[in-house]
């Protein structure tokens, strides 16, 4: 039987190694972590992590192929292959603070790797990695490895979360990038036939290791760019009188853009998207490569612009002061279908409004109130100048409600700011929140939702971003 071990239960680690126990049978799967709690959590009927169909797969093989544990030396060195999984977030200090990926947890893993292994293995990055990365684990493994051999292979992952299973079970590609010598050919083979019981043949793309490396960078780039680029245009139509949603799709139906990722919102968040774009500009300028750095860094530039002008907007529009005013916030995950609120717009919004001391009133089905409060009190990092920065105040934090309920989260409001699109919102009762919320009562819809007529008929003063205005905003100050 082959064994595999994937080094990090996170949100990639656990979903993706689910799948291909659930697909290979005849594969052990081991996902190991140094995290206790999560562990014991993947071991529980309480996931760690909320996935629409993972708890159904996991249920299905735990304990018969697939296996939780913090053992983590040694399934390491019982396995044939290894996944790397780790978290690489953006450095806070020292050499590429503020750009460059960290890699410290990289790095321990490796060295844990090469500590323990008795036989060769295939060593696969999984997490999104600065190019060039595999070599530097390469000289770590060989420098360590008392006779064992060691292939390196660059497989990231292209699963978004909210729809991992699906994309796991359908993916638009598989990426492997290997060595080009007889014994990398022979572990991207062996990579390959793991995926290949499931995903057609020709999905599967086999490239160098740098190509495999860049191309996560470059993929995740290219997509946040489509929202940073919908979401400027949303500033311009806003100002014109056109509808955001009317040009993007006028726009998306030319085949060679299409129609995908081209929602205007209140900006992009999660994870990666920050995190990989500033780690290209890193690369770009480390390689003396201004100009590609400085585009690539104005996608992240406009996202910022985005939730600046969002919350602008909601303090502009209630005659320029929201202090003591209690605002609703529905939604604070960075999408629906997941409770990660990692980079959420959120925070963002969230802060800025508090910063105007407004009492907030907040509603998310998957995030729980601990999060949202650690999430709020931790200092913003600024990545184009990376010092940190003041952390809200006590006083400010305690202007926050985390409830359980969308029709409590509005009562006696005088806004309603819609930050992420779960699909519960499209069916609220917003006659009854209109009834129970002070007036005037805003809508500011950050994700396009809500049917703006419907709402302005009922008697909301309704914001939906890049839409028409409302006559009531128009004369109110402009937000630049
Ligand atoms: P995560 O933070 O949810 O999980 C990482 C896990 O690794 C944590 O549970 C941590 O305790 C564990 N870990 C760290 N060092 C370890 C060590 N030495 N030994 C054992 N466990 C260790 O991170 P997530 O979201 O799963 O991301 C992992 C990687 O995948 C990142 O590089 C990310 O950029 C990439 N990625 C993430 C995607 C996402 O949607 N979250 C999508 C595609 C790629």
């Amino acid at each position: 039987m082959v064994k595999i071990c994937c080094i990090g239960a996170g949100y990639v680690g656990g979903p993706t190694m689910a799948v291909i126990a659930f697909k290979c049978p005849a594969i052990e799967v081991a996902v190991v972590d140094i995290a206790f709690a999560r562990i014991a959590a993947w071991n529980s009927d309480q996931l760690p992590i909320y996935e629409p169909g993972l708890e159904d797969i996991v249920k299905q093989c735990r304990g018969k192929n697939l296996f939780f544990s913090t053992e983590v030396e040694k399934h390491v060195s019982e396995a044939d292959i290894i996944f790397v999984s780790v978290n690489t977030p953006t450095k806070t200090r020292g050499l590429g603070a503020g750009k460059a990926a960290d890699l410290t947890y990289w790095e321990s893993a490796a060295r844990m790797i090469a500590d323990v292994s008795k036989n060769d293995k295939i060593v696969v990055e999984k997490s999104t990695v600065p190019v060039k990365t595999a070599e530097a684990i390469e000289k770590i493994l060989m420098h360590n490895s008392k006779g064992v051999k060691y292939q390196i292979l660059s497989n990231p992952e292209f699963l978004a979360e909210g729809t991992a299973i699906e994309d796991l079970f359908n993916p638009d590609r598989v990426l492997i990038g290997g060595r080009d010598t007889p014994d990398g050919q022979k572990a991207i083979q062996a990579l390959k036939e793991v995926y290949a019981q499931w995903v057609p043949k020709d999905r599967i793309i086999c490239t160098n290791l740098w190509s495999a490396e860049l191309s996560k960078l470059a993929a995740n780039a290219f997509l946040a760019q489509r929202i940073s680029s919908v979401n400027a245009m949303s500033a311009l139509c806003e100002a014109t009188g056109a509808d955001v949603t009317q040009v993007s799709h006028a726009v998306g139906k030319d085949t060679r853009i299409g129609p995908k990722f081209l929602n205007a919102s209140v900006g992009f968040g999660g994870s990666c998207f920050q995190k990989d774009i500033l780690n290209l500009v890193y690369i770009c300028e480390c390689n003396g490569l201004q100009e590609v750095a400085s585009y690539w860094k104005q996608v992240i530039r406009v996202n910022d612009y985005q939730k600046n002008r969002f919350v602008n907007r909601v303090v502009s529009s209630m005659f320029n002061t929201v202090s003591g005013k209690k605002i609703a916030i529905l939604g604070f995950a960075f999408k629906k279908d997941t409770g990660d609120t990692r980079e959420t717009p959120a925070i963002d919004v969230c802060k800025g409004l508090l910063g105007d001391n407004a009492h907030l009133s907040i509603y998310d089905p998957q995030v729980t109130e601990d999060q949202i409060r650690k999430d709020l009190s931790m200092n913003k990092f600024d990545w184009d100048n990376p010092i940190h920065l003041q952390p809200m105040s006590p006083t400010v934090i305690k202007h926050l409600n985390v409830v359980w309920d969308v029709y409590e989260a509005t009562k006696g409001a005088h806004g309603l700011c819609l930050l992420t699109e779960w699909d519960e919102f499209k069916t609220l009762n917003f006659k009854r929140i209109y009834d129970n919320m002070e007036k005037p009562a805003f809508v500011f819809d950050g994700r396009n939702t809500v049917n703006v007529q419907k709402l302005r008929d009922i008697g909301f003063i309704v914001y939906s971003i890049g839409k028409p205005l409302d006559g009531w905003l128009k004369d109110m100050p402009a937000v630049a």
